[in-house]
């Protein structure tokens, strides 16, 4: 197994400076920028669009994790991956057709996720395996940061593990909300290869990123 990914969300971000606070985040060491677009339709919070994306691209080299909780979802894929997304991450309920979303994830040249909310089961990965490169397991239910961890996904990022370990590729197994240095250990060990963490990472002072990068990495 290798180094934990750290993927901090700029949903905690200062929203007046993301370049910076992007920056900032490479900086300190993160692995991907990930990007959470909330549409106040599928979840009960807005935050940004492509054309947010676009400003960020130039502010860092590193893979742009864009989490679209947004329904429908289809006529916005091609307008992520122009503005700059690496990865464009889904959830099977933003639409009818989740083979058909993730094709056309994959045909616009990101990598695909599927998420999966905290009553999402398991299944819903079966007969899609195939074209997913990340698995995006949510233990939080998605459209607010700073949420308390739900200890219940646990057995579940575990089930995920074995799914992955059985095809033998390399998924992605990404773990996505109320992540401290408390409860990234619980997910590394239940099999995360990829910790989102918004308020762990840029909540409080940026000369902080670094140690918190660091703590959620590889927890004391
Ligand atoms: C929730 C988002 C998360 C969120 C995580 O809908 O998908 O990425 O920003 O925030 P924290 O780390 O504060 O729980
Ligand atoms: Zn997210």
């Amino acid at each position: 197994m290798g180094r934990t990914l750290i993927a901090p969300s700029i949903l905690a971000a200062d929203f007046a400076k993301l370049g910076e606070e992007v920056r900032a985040a490479e900086a300190a060491g993160a692995d991907m920028i990930h990007v959470d677009v909330m549409d106040g339709h599928f979840v009960p919070n807005i935050s940004i669009g492509p054309v947010v994306v676009k400003s960020l691209r130039p502010h860092t080299k590193l893979p742009l994790d864009v989490h679209l909780m947004i329904s429908p979802v289809d006529p916005y894929i091609q307008d992520f991956r122009e503005a700059g997304a690496d990865i464009i991450t889904i959830h099977p309920e933003a639409g009818p057709h989740v083979h058909r979303t993730l094709q056309a994830v994959k045909a616009s040249g990101a990598k695909a996720g599927l998420a999966l909310n905290p009553g999402t089961p398991v299944d819903a990965l079966d007969y899609v395996i195939d074209l997913v490169d990340l698995v995006l397991i949510m233990s939080v239910n998605p459209g607010f940061g700073g949420q308390r961890f739900i200890d219940g996904v646990l057995p579940k990022i575990e089930a995920i593990r074995r799914k992955i370990d059985a095809i033998g590729r390399d998924i992605i197994l990404e773990v996505d909300g109320g992540l401290n240095a408390k409860t990234a250990p619980r997910v590394i060990a239940a099999g995360a290869t990829a910790l989102v963490a918004g308020t762990a990472v840029y909540g409080g002072d940026p000369s902080a990123y670094a140690d918190n990068i660091r703590k959620l990495r590889s927890p004391a």
